[in-house]
């Protein structure tokens, strides 16, 4: 099933089925549903629902078996931080020695408030600010992923007023689809990421001449739920040839950085296999004499969150569930017709017959759906339901839509469990919010 849309027709995996295809999760005929060693009806009775819940132990996996995979091939992985910013999460990935990958200067003083050292940070974006720019320099991160000429010069400019000297990559488009939904692709020649690979060799040595720009390398992310190996062969390919063209052309070329964009199984489709990942690096790079850098987000952290939910009501003759966790929390399925796995926090719930309902959320708006025909035991108000896969691009893209506030976070490691979110308050959402003397 490749990113199944919230309307397939097609047979889709039972929640037995999700459950069983998911080491961390387990069902107990008195507690329910259990992430890692943790009854999550301990933590919805606890925190209330909405409730968010990472499994810090299954992230701490995830990122062994990454780095594992690519042993021996010289290469840091930098956690993309816009999947999941909690610190714990960042906290988690940093003591095992990862780097960050960020894209404004909130993320980079969140994962150096998480622990993760300036100098394991690498900054990517289209659209750095001059402000960002400067923080970034002011912090001493790692590296900038330049990705025009028009953001070369303003850094340039900015490194020599400060003083400093940016350490770059040049980050290529390499024109290649990666197979994924149009919302995520982006290496292809029309998406607004990098810069033509056509440009890049007369742009590098531009740079190179620039005060206060250190080039050193090339920068390629052509894509997010990437399932299949062959966009990366591609790529990787181009960025090996341009290596060894800068090199022809006499520029020192010391680091690619790779992206991210490993995708996951969402429904019962595998997800990339970090171990036939490292197989394309190998072929791509092995004997180009380059240290690689890999951003992986949502490998890492997607089947490690779930979003726990309760039911509010049943509508239309039993064909709308309403859960009290709507489009403002997890925007996925609204945003990309993405497929999230729904299961009954109940075990009882998960034997009974089922009928197909849409599962939709309380938002005002008919996008709010997070399910449409799925096969669910009835469900009555107050029970409980799980949506799987959520610790991606989840809370990270939430927002307090219908004045709902941001639903609080929980993690757990093993047997242990803590909150790592509080629920937001009604009045910090209008905090900062001011009404004028002229208004009366
Ligand atoms: C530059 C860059 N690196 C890394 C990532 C992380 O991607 P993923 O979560 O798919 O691994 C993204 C996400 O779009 C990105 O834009």
């Amino acid at each position: 099933m490749a990113h199944p849309a919230v309307t397939q027709d097609i047979a889709e995996p039972t929640a037995a089925e999700l459950i069983a295809a998911r080491a961390h999760l387990s069902m107990h005929a008195m507690d329910g549903l259990v992430l890692e060693g943790v009854p999550l009806n301990a933590i919805a009775d606890a925190m209330d629902t909405p409730v968010w819940v990472y499994g810090g132990g299954t992230a701490r996996l995830r990122y062994r078996r990454l780095a594992a995979a690519l042993d021996g091939l010289q290469t840091h992985i930098h956690y993309a931080v816009k999947a999941n910013d909690h610190l714990a999460m960042l906290r988690v990935f940093a003591r095992e020695g990862a780097g960050a990958d960020v894209v404004s200067e909130g993320e980079m003083l969140r994962a150096i408030a998480a622990g993760v050292a300036p100098d394991r940070i690498v900054f990517s974006g289209v659209g750095k600010t001059a402000r960002d720019l400067r923080a970034a320099l002011g912090h001493g991160i790692a590296q900038i992923n330049v990705e025009s000429p028009a953001e070369l010069q303003m850094l340039s400019a900015i490194a020599t007023e400060m003083g400093r000297t940016a350490t770059i990559v040049l980050r290529v488009n390499p024109d290649v689809d990666a197979g994924t939904h149009a919302k995520i692709t982006t290496g292809r020649a029309d998406n607004k990421f990098g810069v033509p690979a056509a440009e890049a060799v007369a742009l590098y040595a531009h740079a190179a001449t620039l005060p206060g720009i250190v080039p050193v390398g090339i920068a390629l992310h052509i894509g997010s739920q990437i399932l299949s190996l062959a966009p990366y062969h591609a790529a990787y390919a181009r960025a090996a040839a341009l290596v060894r063209e800068l090199r022809e052309a006499g520029q020192y070329v010391s680091r690619v950085d790779c992206g991210g964009g490993l995708g996951i199984g969402y429904g019962d489709e595998a997800g990339a296999s970090p171990e036939a990942f490292a197989g394309v690096l190998r072929k791509a790079f092995g004997g180009l004499d380059v240290s690689l850098m890999i951003e992986p987000g949502r490998w890492l952290v997607g089947p490690a969150g779930v979003l726990l939910a309760s039911v509010v009501l049943v509508k239309g003759a039993g064909r709308f569930v309403v859960l009290d966790a709507g489009m403002n929390d997890l925007v996925r399925p609204a945003m990309y017709d993405a497929w999230h796995g729904i299961v009954p926090l109940s075990a009882v719930d998960i034997l009974r017959p089922t009928s197909l309902v849409d599962i939709v959320g309380p938002v005002c708006e008919t996008g709010d759906t997070f399910a449409r025909n799925r096969a669910l035991a009835p469900l009555r108000a107050g029970a409980r339901v799980a949506i799987l896969d959520a610790g991606a691009y989840g809370a990270a893209m939430s927002s307090t839509y219908n004045a709902r506030p941001l639903a609080p976070i929980a993690m757990v490691d093993g047997a242990h469990w803590a909150t790592i979110r509080e629920r937001q308050p009604h009045a910090a959402m209008w905090a900062g919010e001011s009404i004028p003397d002229f208004i009366g």
